[in-house]
């Protein structure tokens, strides 16, 4: 019994735009140039995903949106929750820090309500961007931590602690690629999605320790540069902002389906639909492939799918 609510957090883009420049793929220049235009396409795209979401049988909480506070659309960002615990985040930028308040309000709502049970403040000094950074493999029983551009390393005793799972850190190193949910996405079926470039040599064994070989899909260039790890999978299917032939064939072979929804708008930010979105459902508990729990080498065999 794992993850059946299907229960997300969002926030409507009312207030969003790119207003600053905390990644490589902002640019507030070239925003306010096309800024009607943009902001009318964000409202569109944002729906559509909403739509998607709720389609396949989502529910779907809404943080209220804040003038000058463009980014609180990636809910992603807020918190990691698992097992009706959430623990806040704390932003490395100043830009997003002001958001910090309005996501401990919300949480603090939603425990009043018993959607969650308990919430909890990051300790002085240390810096953990959320799901944004904390992604959890639902297969393997564990968090893939990020770290480097947002998150600070030291996070990871923290998040074990907390939740009583293992998380995995690893740095990334390509600017483009700065949370862990825009370079690796772990499948419902024990696949792991990822772009190999946005981590070190020691990171790419780590994974390939950890996931056996017919396990990985690598994520090309072409795939990586439009955000596609950053997908939501709901029940088999993959719902991302753009995908390769290549990508969906070798998705279809291994039975998922892809659902386009184009964000481009959030694009501009540097985000996709996995960080416009938050599961505050999510249990731990590895899901119904043993076989992949235990694996330690990349040698597992691929006999049972
Ligand atoms: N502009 C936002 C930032 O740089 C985008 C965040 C996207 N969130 C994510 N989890 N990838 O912080």
């Amino acid at each position: 019994m794992n993850n059946q609510r299907l229960l997300f957090l969002m926030c409507r883009p009312t207030h969003f735009g790119v207003l600053y420049a905390i990644n490589p793929w902002m640019n507030p220049l070239d925003w306010q140039r096309h800024e009607t235009v943009l902001a009318e396409q964000a409202q569109r795209q944002w729906a559509d995903l909403r739509g998607a979401l709720l389609a396949r049988g989502a529910t779907i909480e809404l943080v209220p949106a804040v003038e000058r506070l463009p980014d609180l659309v990636f809910a992603a960002n807020a918190a990691v929750v698992l097992d009706g615990k959430a623990l806040l985040a704390r932003f490395r930028h100043p830009e997003r820090q002001a958001e910090e308040p309005h996501f401990r309000a919300m949480f603090h709502a939603l425990k009043a309500r018993g959607v969650v049970h308990a919430v909890q403040d990051m300790p002085d000094g240390m810096v953990l961007e959320g799901a944004g950074d904390c992604v959890f493999d639902h297969t393997r029983n564990l968090f893939w931590m990020g770290f480097g551009p947002r998150s600070h390393a030291a996070a990871r005793r923290l998040v074990g602690d907390t939740f009583g799972v293992e998380a995995v850190a690893l740095e990334l190193v390509d600017p483009r690629f700065y949370h862990m949910d825009t370079a690796l996405c772990p499948l419902p079926g024990g696949e792991v999605l990822y772009v190999p470039g946005a981590f070190t040599a020691a990171g790419r064994a780590t994974i390939a320790e950890r996931v056996g070989k017919d396990w990985r899909i690598e994520i090309g260039e072409g795939d990586a540069g439009k955000l596609a790890a950053n997908a939501v999978c709901l029940d088999g299917t993959l719902v991302m902002s753009a995908c390769s032939e290549r990508l969906r064939a070798e998705l279809a072979e291994r039975g998922y389906r892809v659902a386009i929804v184009p964000l481009g708008a959030f694009l501009r930010s540097g985000g996709s639909a996995f960080c416009l979105t938050l599961r505050l459902d999510r249990r731990s508990g590895a899901s119904a492939q043993p076989e992949l729990r235990c694996q330690s080498s990349g040698t597992a065999s691929a006999s049972s799918r």
